[in-house]
């Protein structure tokens, strides 16, 4: 029978004596690990109290509880007169499932599902924390009115708690769809029953929703290239064969999608502000695409992400208002709008999806919060949401000014600025030669952020461009930081 360990062994103990985890705990998962990763042998004795609670400096009865633990657990038996010992049966090489693995060890032979391989080659980039200036698709966050939003947050909660507490409705919130459905009449000119609305946590919940009833395993989705991404990876994941499909001055080349692919059952698009080339789509194309979808029972998701930011004329209604034949699944967020963390969007479904959405919700987790959904209700109705849109639409305006202005004067030797309408970003093309992810890599390095447009597709283009968000960056610190990106180019070129 081996020995106790001794000396040799305590090596394999260790204490934190700062950390917020009890001695007591500390030293219980240090003898499991030590079994169940083999360095401690079944039968080996343990030190004995005493031995192990002066070598750790900790005491005697803190040992004593932790050996009694393990034994009721069957990891140690008692031998009455001659100590401790680790189990007899427990031969954890038989099982190695149970064995924690030491650092050393490889895994072995896990095989994962065909949906994690296509997951962990996702190019959708975290999107946490903050981020460095010209990200695109931040909203002006310093100017968020947080305090006012609060005192909505506060009376969400002083409701009946009864109510307010419990699972929000499996479609969302009802006043919230009713405001929705009541914005969208006035600023997107849709006639929408507050029914056919139901409420996601944030656009991204929708794409996953949609790709989740509507798609079987290898139907083709046309998808606009360049295109947003991490809608591209849901239907991806989904197990749709994504098919790329050229951006041209009207939108999405739909006779380049009718010649080239097999016919879709889902079609994406950015009919508003393509994503990220800023395009409008023409009334023509608009027309044909719904045609289209109609005659060949194909569905359209319809991303309307940031159409809330116009900035010349009265915003060009959604394609969803000419939708007759209730071909659109139309998508919206709050993440741009608003501010991203509230985790809220919306999809308003044709009349016989209604049901299926609100159960496919429900299954999904009901991601958004109950609270947030009363909350934002309330503002919208108080016209507090419109309020907040104007003053945005006003001040991202002017920084986009600055930024054209800006990147004219101080970047034309690398980059050629392209004048956006609408939105939070602007499309800068790189002069020949220049390679989208490295200047974006070495930008970042120098504190300037941006996405290169190659990782918006999946057929490359014939030119580089840097994506770079105007609507969070101070309209004051845009020069500095032009000259700065001026700079870094000048350094990567030169
Ligand atoms: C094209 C597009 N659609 C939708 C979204 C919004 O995503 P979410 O509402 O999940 O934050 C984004 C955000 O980056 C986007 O770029």
């Amino acid at each position: 029978m081996p020995k106790s360990p001794g000396g040799a062994l305590l090596q394999g103990f260790t204490i934190e004596r700062d950390s917020s985890v009890p001695i007591y705990r500390q030293l219980d998962a240090s003898l499991r690990r030590l079994i169940l990763d083999g360095s401690l042998a079944p039968g080996q004795k343990l030190p004995s109290t005493r031995e192990l609670a002066q070598e750790l400096g900790i005491s005697r009865i803190t040992v004593k509880n932790v050996y009694e633990q393990i034994i009721a657990e069957g990891y140690a038996q008692a031998k009455t007169g001659a100590g401790t010992f680790v189990a007899d049966g427990l031969d954890t090489e038989a099982f190695p499932q149970v064995r924690t693995p030491r650092r050393k060890d490889k895994p072995s032979g896990i095989e994962i599902s065909t949906r994690a391989r296509t997951i962990a080659a996702s190019k959708s980039v975290a999107r946490y924390g903050e981020t460095a200036p010209f990200r695109p698709g931040v909203p002006a966050l310093d100017q968020f009115p947080v305090k006012l939003w609060n005192k909505y947050l506060a009376e969400a909660m002083a409701r009946d708690a009864r109510r307010s507490l419990s699972y929000g409705q499996v479609n969302g919130n009802a006043s919230l769809r009713e405001a929705i459905a009541r914005h969208l009449a006035d600023a997107r000119g849709m006639k929408v029953d507050a029914e056919r609305v139901i409420i996601t946590s944030g656009a991204q919940q929708a794409f996953v929703l949609i790709a989740f009833v509507l798609l079987n395993q290898g139907d083709t989705v046309w998808y606009e290239n360049p295109g947003h991404i991490a809608g591209r990876d849901v239907m991806q994941i989904m197990g749709a064969n994504v098919a790329p499909v050229p951006v041209d001055g009207e939108g999405l080349d739909l006779d380049h999608a009718m010649g080239r692919h097999p016919k879709p059952a889902l079609i994406f698009t950015t009919p508003s502000h393509q994503q990220p080339l800023g395009t409008t789509m023409s009334l023509g194309r608009r027309l044909a695409l719904l045609n289209y979808a109609q005659e060949n029972n194909a569905w359209i998701i319809e991303d309307d992400y940031d159409s809330e930011f116009r900035y010349r004329g009265r915003p060009l209604p959604a394609l969803s208002a000419l939708d007759s034949a209730r071909r659109v699944f139309y998508v919206g967020t709050f993440s741009k709008s608003m501010f991203a963390a509230m985790r809220l969007g919306y999809v308003v479904v044709p009349p016989e999806f209604t049901e299926t959405f609100a159960t496919a919700r429900n299954l999904l987790g009901q991601n958004s919060s109950a609270v947030v959904e009363e909350a934002m209700a309330r503002f919208m109705a108080d016209g507090r949401f419109t309020e907040h849109i104007r003053k945005m639409r006003r001040l991202y305006r002017a920084r986009r000014d600055v930024l054209f202005e800006s990147l004219a004067r101080d970047c034309g030797e690398f980059l050629e600025p392209e004048r956006t309408d609408a939105g939070m970003h602007m499309v800068a093309w790189l002069k020949a030669g220049i390679d989208d992810q490295a200047a974006h890599d070495a930008l970042l390095e120098a504190g300037i952020d941006s996405l290169p447009i190659s990782v918006y597709c999946i057929e490359p283009l014939n030119r580089a461009a840097l994506v770079l968000g105007f609507s969070g960056v101070d309209e004051r610190i845009i020069p500095r930081l032009t000259k700065r990106l001026a700079a870094v180019l000048r350094d990567l070129t030169g």
